[in-house]
């Protein structure tokens, strides 16, 4: 039988696609389930899952540094926060759909398949990658027989699917982020319930004592947490605890899906919003105004690629290249204080500061005070001929 690769993470949808991709599809499934970082029970869930269910073949690829180091680098080099989201779930599809076609073409598959239904953006990620690096045919069990939850769990249950009664919401996490979607969050009336939220401490339960800390960046990466030099992946991780611990990095918005639907999205991303709000502060002493608002343009531009399923685009690299020039002077400590779900900044270093303490004195008297006034003569001349025509 022709064999077809399933992007795997044994959860519902994809767990379902096994079957049907067997039974309406008759091919042979391989599942692959890409670690970026999900928890290690989910990983194993998923392997315990394709076991039963009698896969041809599972996959397990632990593509965290990978993660890490290519994609939220980038990420974290533009600031790219789309509708005060950090794209956490985005950024990891391009690398997920990456790994699944080398499997596919190491195995010889015939096709890809995934299991996002039609109303979300994944498939688009997916997908555009998938047709931009390979010619494999796409399979979207789910989409393609425009199943709804619960017929899913129906058709689990009918074809002895173990399900594990796990989370009532639709979850997504990496060592980006956490997204949270579905049930009663679905509808923006209703509050989001408490046991939603794992990562972040509620601002009752966060420490009661503002936590200092300090994070020192190398060409626009964080590389040391209180001076203790790590790996990204670490610091991400330890970022995301003590972030975390003071409550903050819970995100709740009305989000701008690509399919033009609003939905109503919930977020668990203490590492990234600290890491972003550092970053950012540290920018502020290293560029010039110019290179700032650039940076305030680009900003957006960065996030919509990678939100809107563009990660092939020809500008994303042009971006990911100019934005890594400037990004080389982006090195310094940053100190900030947290505390029950705010961040302030404290002090900002950096080698390439562009921050004159001398001139900017008042005690300073080298440069004379009087040299200003024939700039200041200058300044709104066209202004000042205006408003005298006025009368
Ligand atoms: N709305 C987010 C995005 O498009 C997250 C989707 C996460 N998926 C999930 N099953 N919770 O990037």
């Amino acid at each position: 039988m022709d064999k077809v690769v399933l992007a795997f993470s044994g959860g519902l949808d994809t767990t379902v696609c096994i079957k049907l991709l067997e039974e309406k599809y008759n091919l042979d499934v391989i599942t692959a389930c890409v670690d970026v970082g999900q928890p290690k029970k989910e990983i194993d869930k998923a392997e315990n899952v394709a076991e039963k269910i009698g896969v041809f073949k599972h996959y397990n690829i632990d593509a965290k540094e990978e993660f890490a180091n290519d994609f939220i680098s980038r990420g974290i080099k533009a600031n790219a926060v789309y509708e005060g989201y950090p794209l956490s779930t985005s950024l990891a599809r391009p690398l997920i759909a990456m790994k699944i076609i080398k499997i596919a073409e190491k195995e010889g598959a015939v096709a890809i398949a995934h299991g996002c239904t039609g109303k979300g953006n994944d498939q688009f990620r997916f997908e555009s990658v998938i047709r931009s690096m390979s010619n494999f045919r796409i399979i979207a069990p789910i989409r393609e027989l425009n199943l709804t939850r619960t017929e899913e769990q129906e058709y689990a249950r009918s074809h002895g699917i173990p399900l594990s009664p796990d989370s009532k919401f639709s979850i997504d996490e990496n060592i980006w982020g956490r997204s949270i979607e579905g049930d009663v969050i679905e509808d923006p009336k209703n509050e989001v319930p408490k046991e939603a939220y794992l990562w972040v401490k509620s601002d009752k339960e966060a420490n009661n004592e503002p936590e200092k800390i300090s994070i020192d960046f190398e060409a626009g990466i964080p590389i040391a947490i209180n001076d203790e030099k790590m790996s990204l992946i670490d610091l991400i991780a330890k970022a995301n605890e003590i972030a975390g611990n003071n409550g903050i990095g819970k995100i709740d918005i009305i989000e701008d899906r690509m399919v033009g639907l609003k939905s109503r999205e919930v977020y668990e991303v203490p590492g990234a919003t600290l890491i972003i709000k550092a970053h950012k502060g540290l920018e502020g002493l290293v560029f010039t105004k110019d290179e700032l608002r650039f940076i305030d343009y680009v900003s957006p531009l960065y996030a919509d690629l990678v939100y809107n399923a563009s990660w092939s685009e020809p500008l994303r690299e042009d971006l990911d290249k100019s934005i890594d020039y400037m990004q080389r002077r982006l090195t310094g400590k940053i100190v900030l204080s947290l505390y029950k779900g705010h961040i302030s900044i404290l002090t900002r270093e950096s080698k390439f500061s562009l921050h004159d303490i001398k001139q900017i004195s008042f005690e300073d008297k080298e440069n004379d005070q009087r040299e200003i006034e024939g700039m200041i003569k200058h300044h709104g001349i066209q202004a000042a001929i205006y408003q005298k025509q006025k009368h």
